[in-house]
C-alpha cells in the first residue's frame, strides 16, 4: 500500500505547554488531529474548570484551525474536592482528571501524595463516569526504574481498581508487556493509551554511540520484548488500546543539560511515526481504529467525519524547529520518516 486514507484521528494525550511555546506547538497537533486531551501539568497546574476554561482559550486562539477541539483535564491534588468533580462532569469542554503521583515526572510535585487523600474524588468519578487518566509509575527511589511501571500496577492500580471497580481508567503511555496483559485482562473500563515513540524505540536508543537526551522519556524506554509487546496490543483491533502521542515539548537546551528533562516532541509528524509502526507490523489496516475510533469511543465523542491521508514517501524531519524564543529538536532530527502527511 502507498497511500492510506483514515478518518481523521485525536490524540488523547498530549502536553502543548503555555506561553509563547504552546504557540510554536499547537499548530502542529491542529495539522493532524480534529481534537486533543491536553495534560494539565503546567508549572501552575489546571487544577480548576475556571482555569481549563482560560487555558483552552490560549490553545483555540493558538490553533490556526477552526476545527481543532481541545479536550481539557485537571489536575488532581491532595485537595481536590467533589465539587470540583461535578463541575468537571457538568463543563461541555472537561473530560477528565489525571492522576500524577506526586514526583513521579514533569511537574508532578504537587500531585497526589496518597490515594486515599482523594477517595471523595475518585467516589464521585466512578459515580459520574468521570475517566481518571493515571501516570503509572511508582515514585519510590529504591524501585528500580525500568520496573516502575510493574511495580505501580501491582501495588497501586490493583488495589485501586479494587475499591473502584465501576472507575473509567486510562493507563496512559503504557510502556511494558505487563501493563499489556494488565490492560487486557482487565474490565472494559480499563483501557490505555500507547505513544509512536515506545511503538517504534527501545532503551538501546538512549545510549545509540553515547547518550541521547531526545530519547529519554517518561515512562523511560524498555528493553524490545517489551517494545513487541506494545506493537501487538497497537495492532491488535482491541478497543482497550489506543493513541496518546504524549508530546512534550522542552527546550533543546533543557534536554541538553547534565539533568535533561524528560519528554519526545513528536507532535510534528505524530500520524506519520504511528503509520510506520503499523506498516513496519503489516498492520495498516487496524491503523483507523487505534488512532480514530476506540479513543473517541472511550471518552464517549463522536467520531470525526473528515480524512487525512498519508503517503509512503521518504522526508527528512528539520534538525530543529522554534519553541517561543527558544528551540525545540523534534523526534528524528535530520533523519528520515517514511510516511508523508499529505
Ligand atoms: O516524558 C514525559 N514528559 N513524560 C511525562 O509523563 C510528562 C512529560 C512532560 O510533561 O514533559
Ligand atoms: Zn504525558
Amino acid at each position: 500500500m502507498t497511500t492510506l486514507t483514515i478518518t481523521q484521528p485525536d490524540d488523547l494525550h498530549l502536553h502543548v505547554r503555555d506561553g509563547e511555546a504552546l504557540k510554536s506547538v499547537v499548530p502542529d497537533t491542529a495539522k493532524q488531529f480534529a481534537r486533543a486531551i491536553i495534560m494539565p501539568n503546567l508549572a501552575e497546574p489546571i487544577t480548576s474548570v475556571a482555569m481549563a476554561s482560560n487555558y483552552r482559550e490560549q490553545i483555540l486562539s493558538a490553533s490556526q484551525s477552526t476545527s481543532f477541539t481541545p479536550l481539557m483535564t485537571l489536575y488532581l491534588t491532595d485537595k481536590t474536592d467533589t465539587a470540583t468533580i461535578k463541575e468537571v462532569n457538568s463543563s461541555h469542554f472537561t473530560h477528565a482528571l489525571k492522576l500524577y503521583p506526586a514526583g513521579a515526572t514533569t511537574n508532578s510535585d504537587k500531585g497526589v501524595t496518597d490515594l486515599a487523600n482523594i477517595t471523595p474524588a475518585l467516589e464521585a468519578m466512578q459515580k459520574l463516569g468521570v475517566p481518571l487518566l493515571v501516570h503509572g509509575e511508582v515514585t519510590d527511589p529504591s524501585i528500580d526504574i525500568f520496573d516502575r511501571e510493574q511495580a505501580f500496577i501491582d501495588t497501586t492500580l490493583i488495589p485501586l481498581i479494587k475499591q473502584f471497580p465501576d472507575l473509567k481508567v486510562v493507563l496512559e503511555h503504557i510502556t511494558t508487556r505487563q501493563a499489556v496483559d494488565f490492560v487486557n485482562q482487565a474490565s472494559d473500563n480499563i483501557v490505555a493509551t500507547i505513544t509512536a515513540h515506545h511503538l517504534l524505540m527501545n532503551r538501546n536508543d538512549i545510549f545509540t554511540g553515547g547518550i541521547r537526551p531526545h530519547h529519554y522519556c517518561l515512562p523511560v524506554l524498555k528493553r524490545e520484548t517489551h517494545r513487541q509487546a506494545l506493537v501487538t496490543a497497537a495492532t491488535s483491533g482491541s478497543p482497550k488500546f489506543f493513541l496518546g502521542t504524549d508530546s512534550a515539548p522542552h527546550p533543546q537546551h533543557a534536554k541538553e543539560s547534565a539533568c535533561g528533562c524528560a519528554g519526545m516532541y513528536t507532535a510534528l509528524h505524530a500520524m506519520e511515526l504511528y503509520t510506520e509502526a503499523f506498516d513496519n507490523a503489516d498492520a495498516l489496516n487496524k491503523l483507523e481504529g487505534f488512532a480514530s475510533f476506540y479513543g473517541a469511543d472511550f471518552y464517549g465523542l463522536e467520531h470525526n467525519t473528515n480524512t487525512i491521508t498519508l503517503k509512503k514517501e521518504k522526508w527528512q524531519v528539520p534538525k530543529s524547529l522554534t519553541l517561543g524564543d527558544s528551540t525545540i529538536i523534534p523526534l528524528r532530527a535530520n533523519e528520515f520518516c517514511e510516511w508523508k502527511l499529505i
